[in-house]
Parts: structure tokens; C-alpha cells; sequence
């Protein structure tokens, strides 16, 4: 099984990456790609250039990682509610070209940040968003109050949150344990 992993971000320090690494390690045995948005450089979108010059070749080389995954762990930042600029750049892009970004996806969708909700705002957005660009969310799970709330080595410590995030997993991974079962009959 393929997972590719990122954060919905250009951070360098994205908290949301490492939620997103931390969650791919949790599927022992998985082949798990880390993407970063910082290594596909697109300019931002207007029509101008899409005419001028087509779809840049990193938001299809993207697009082509995420298609390569059995499973997609994204996590979301908020800024000002909504998406990133970083991820929302790729994400129009994308959705120009003939491979849309989430076509055939199967997603867990995660969002953290430093504050109360926990980026649930833009998990609202794309919750509504994605699957109309071909997604299948298996799971989805926001995580508040990251830096009181989750340490790298340990995980989740706040045992209501664990508990939820915990579901989460196990019915993503039973997703795959059921499909490969089906495959054998
Ligand atoms: C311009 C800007 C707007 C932000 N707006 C929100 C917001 O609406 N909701 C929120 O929970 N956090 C907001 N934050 C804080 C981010 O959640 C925080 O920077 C987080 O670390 C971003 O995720 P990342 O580390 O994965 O990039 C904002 C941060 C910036 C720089």
C-alpha cells in the first residue's frame, strides 16, 4: 500500500506536515511518501498565463504523486479561515488541467492548529469541496490547541481527542483490510 502524505502548506515548520508524517507512520508496512509543496514551484494562477503558457509541469507532477497513492493523508492550515495560498494556488491550477488534483482519491483528511478549532473552518471547506473534484473522504478528524495537544514522539495526548483520532484511523485502515478481502473472493 502507497500513501502520500503533506501539509496543506508552505511552512517550512508546518505543523501540519508533521501531523500529516506522523499519521502515514501509523500504517505499518506502508510505502509512505512525504510531500512538500515547496518543491513543486508554481507561479499563481491567472488566465493570462494559463493561456500563455498551459499548466506548469510541477502542479501535474503533483498532481500524477497523489494519483501514484492508495491512500492520500492531507492535512489542512488555516489562514483567515480558508486554505492556504500555497495550497489553494495548486489547487486552482490543478483543477484546470485535464487530471483534476483529487480524481479518484481516497483522502483522510486531518487539519490542525494553534488555536481553539483546530483549522475546522477550512475542513469544513474542503469536506464540501473535494469530493466535488472526485475525492472519497474515509475519514476526517481536527485537531485543536496543537502545541498543548500533540508531541511527535507521542502523539495525542488530550484522551477524548485520542480516542476520536484513534477511530479515525482504524476505520481508515479497515477500509483497506475489507477492499483487500473483497479482491481475494
Ligand atoms: C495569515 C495567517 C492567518 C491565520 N489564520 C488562522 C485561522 O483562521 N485559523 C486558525 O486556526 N489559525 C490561523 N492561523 C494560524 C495558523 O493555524 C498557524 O500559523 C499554523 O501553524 C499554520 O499551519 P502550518 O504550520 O501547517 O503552516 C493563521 C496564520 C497566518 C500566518
Amino acid at each position: 500500500m502507497k500513501i502520500v502524505a503533506f501539509g496543506a502548506s508552505n511552512s517550512t515548520t508546518s505543523i501540519n506536515k508533521a501531523f500529516a508524517n506522523y499519521t502515514a507512520h501509523l500504517f505499518e508496512g506502508a510505502q509512505i511518501e512525504l510531500l512538500d509543496l515547496n518543491n513543486f514551484p508554481i507561479p499563481i494562477y491567472s488566465p493570462e498565463l494559463e493561456s500563455s503558457l498551459g499548466i506548469p509541469e510541477q502542479a501535474i507532477l503533483f498532481a500524477k504523486k497523489l494519483a501514484s497513492a492508495n491512500l492520500v493523508i492531507l492535512s489542512l492550515a488555516e489562514y483567515n479561515g480558508s486554505y492556504t495560498p500555497a495550497f489553494k494556488n495548486m489547487f486552482d491550477w490543478c483543477s484546470r488541467a485535464e487530471h483534476k488534483l483529487f480524481h479518484k482519491l481516497k483522502l483522510f483528511l486531518l487539519s490542525t492548529s494553534p488555536g481553539a478549532k483546530g483549522a475546522s473552518c477550512v475542513m469544513g471547506a474542503a469536506l464540501r469541496e473535494f469530493p466535488l473534484h472526485g475525492a472519497e473522504i474515509l475519514a476526517a478528524f481536527s485537531l485543536p490547541e496543537y502545541y498543548q495537544h500533540f508531541s511527535t514522539e507521542t502523539g495525542i495526548n488530550h484522551p477524548v481527542l485520542k480516542q476520536e483520532y484513534v477511530h479515525q484511523v482504524e476505520d481508515v485502515k479497515n477500509h483497506f483490510i475489507v477492499n483487500q478481502e473483497q479482491q481475494k473472493e
